[in-house]
């Protein structure tokens, strides 16, 4: 059976397309790629329709994951229904994940847990947020994501 997964931070310019991306050449990389599907989206508006920001694009092209194809969206209420997983990069993405799932009267059938939570159950951790940092911080995004990918696609697969 065919899994949706769905990446998600604020502006889906920095940490969910870089997840994303990775997690996708990962499912690739082990012929999974008609088993498991991912996306990503942010939870606000800033950037719709914006590719990744310039320093996520050249940080991940140096580790060999080409994000240039990828274009900002917002989470939808259609998203809940979608995705089999959703996966938050910090606890404010997943609080405001969930504020939308409950504005309505079905919360849809996605599973909502924290990227990380795969690597560190119950820990809370957070891929933090790049956005307004220096490159290292793009660095370790790439390096939570692989770390984080690599034990999604274990499960999944
Ligand atoms: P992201 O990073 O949520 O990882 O895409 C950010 C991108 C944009 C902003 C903040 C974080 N912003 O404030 O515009």
């Amino acid at each position: 059976m065919t899994k949706k997964v769905l990446m998600v931070c604020l502006g889906n310019i920095c940490r969910s397309p870089t997840a994303a991306g990775i997690m996708t050449q990962k499912v690739y990389a082990r012929g999974l790629s008609d088993r498991i599907i991912v996306d990503s989206c942010g939870t606000a508006d800033y950037h719709i329709g914006a590719p990744a920001d310039p320093r996520t694009i050249k940080a991940a092209a140096d580790r060999g994951y080409d994000l240039r194809p990828h274009r900002a969206r917002q989470l939808k209420l259609s998203d809940f229904d979608t995705f089999d997983l959703i996966l938050a990069a910090d606890a404010a993405n997943a609080k405001d994940i969930a504020k939308m799932r409950y504005s309505r009267p079905h919360p849809g059938k996605a599973q909502v847990r924290l990227f990380l939570d795969i690597l560190w159950p119950g820990e809370g951790k957070a891929i933090p947020d790049p956005y307004y940092g220096g490159t290292d911080g793009f660095e370790t995004v790439i390096d939570l994501c692989e770390q984080g990918a690599k034990a999604w696609v274990a499960k999944l697969q």
